[in-house]
């Protein structure tokens, strides 16, 4: 049993995925864009470790979410301290803000970042335990500009990568002033109907009853129907600062809905929360591309300090579905056909110099520096489609000078090193030069 065990191949964990080159390339235009647009609006990039105390997650999450409950990494190290993989970003952005003294920068501090998460879920579509996120956080900022910026940015990076239409669903969870107010009549609501109620609305009737709006089970569905709503409850400031942040989307053309039943599933958020979606009928737009909201309490969580600030996440992983989807190219258009072919000792150390010579002009040049026949070096162009094969054998690499042979005429001549670049230019024409990509 053991030995059959042993030679089983082994595989990547349940639920976590490697990202092979060519998914690699939808990540990579996926943050180039992300990125670039961000900077522009003044975001700086951060990095927090991957491993943070388990405590930040479970004081700023909320001991009863699923992610501090079922779906937390956790371990302990040999010096006895509880650590946890990073379910999320926030709360280790939050904890650099406050641990790095950023409240004495300019106000708001504007960051973001990206990176690897982990939640133990149930794999299914679009839901890994392992996944990627690019974050945006608007730290020190208490209006709400600052919530509507951060959703105009986020609906920006899906436009500008075409993904399709985007619609952002938003609500209002109020403040300690109005949220306890409303959670006793949504308790008085269900009080009535708990005897209907699933086994984990149960539970989160006793400990967390606003996460009773976030079930999916058939019966639940039927009863939030006629759940109070949390926008009739707000108080003045919530009220206005949510009417605040729907009149900056209407000016900005971004379209949105208001989703009463939105109470996401972390608990640090306070007034606005968001969650991004594809606006067309398919399986991916079933699944939020993103979320995020306002968590002006979470400084205080923290470090004692009060902190307004709001910000979001994409899941790039489901980015990257939905421009697989749309069959957005990002294959760079082959832009080198060349192939270095190698033959001898003195050649193959010239070759390396060769390499860095092309890598300058940036002109990409592939090559099997390990093989040493003329045929199995030859046969490998051919597979890689190359146009044209570069040539240097001994006799080339003691005159400077290098054969250039065109695979298809089977032609060649041999020409000087020093103006094998030009050469090269003159016959592969400007497309040698640049990559280009569908999304601009
Ligand atoms: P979140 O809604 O938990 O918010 O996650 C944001 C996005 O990450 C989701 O909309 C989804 O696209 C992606 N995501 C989450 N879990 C998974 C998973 N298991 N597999 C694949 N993708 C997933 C946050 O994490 C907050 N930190 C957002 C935020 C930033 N709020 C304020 N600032």
């Amino acid at each position: 049993m053991e030995k059959k065990e042993k030679n089983q191949l082994i595989q990547t964990p349940k639920g976590m995925h490697d990202i092979l080159p060519d998914d690699y390339a939808y990540f990579n235009l996926f943050y180039e864009k992300a990125e670039e647009i961000a900077s522009y609006y003044g975001f700086q990039p951060i990095e927090t470790p991957i491993l943070e105390k388990a405590e930040l997650f479970s004081r700023t999450l909320g001991e009863t979410t699923d992610v501090v409950e079922k779906e937390m990494y956790t371990l302990r190290t040999k010096g006895g301290d509880q650590l946890a993989l990073r379910p999320e970003g926030t709360a280790g952005v939050m904890r650099a803000y406050i641990e790095h003294g950023m409240h004495t920068l300019p106000q708001p501090v504007l960051l973001s970042y990206r990176g690897p998460f982990f939640r133990h879920e149930n794999p299914q579509h679009g839901r890994y335990r392992s996944f990627h996120q690019f974050g945006l956080e608007i730290l020190g900022e208490e209006k709400s500009i600052g919530d509507a910026m951060t959703i105009q940015i986020f609906h920006t990076i899906l436009e500008e990568l075409k993904v399709g239409p985007a619609i952002v669903r938003i609500n209002s969870l109020g403040d300690k002033e109005c949220r306890p107010n409303y959670r006793r009549e949504l308790v008085g609501y269900y009080k009535k109907y708990f005897h209907a109620l699933c086994k984990d609305c149960k539970n989160r009737f006793k400990e967390n009853p606003l996460r009773l709006l976030d079930c999916k089970d058939a019966k639940c569905v039927e009863l939030k129907k006629e759940a109070p709503q949390m926008i009739q409850h707000l108080c003045h400031k919530c009220k206005d600062s949510f009417r605040e942040v729907l009149e900056f989307l209407e000016a900005s053309k971004i379209p949105y809905v208001i989703d009463n039943q939105l109470v996401r599933g972390l608990d640090y958020y306070t007034r606005t929360v968001f969650e991004f979606f594809l606006d067309r009928p398919d399986e991916i737009s079933s699944i939020a591309l993103g979320g995020g909201g306002r968590y002006d309490e979470l400084g205080k969580t923290i470090g004692k300090r009060e902190v307004p600030a709001v910000g979001a996440t994409l899941g790039v992983d489901r980015v990257v579905q939905a421009l697989k989807a749309q069959k957005i190219s990002t294959k760079p258009k082959k832009i080198s056909k060349i192939f270095l072919i190698q033959l001898g000792v003195a050649a193959k150390y010239k070759s390396l110099s060769l390499l860095e010579m092309f890598r300058k002009a940036h002109i990409p040049i592939y090559q099997s520096l390990s093989k040493d026949s003329l045929k199995s070096q030859l046969i490998i162009a051919l597979k890689l489609n190359m146009a044209y094969a570069l040539i240097l054998g001994q006799k080339e690499a003691i005159d400077s000078t290098i054969i250039v042979q065109n695979i298809e005429t089977r032609e060649q001549e041999t020409v000087s090193i020093n103006s094998i670049l030009d050469y090269i230019k003159l016959h592969l024409g400007e497309s040698s030069k640049s990559q280009s990509k569908s999304v601009k």
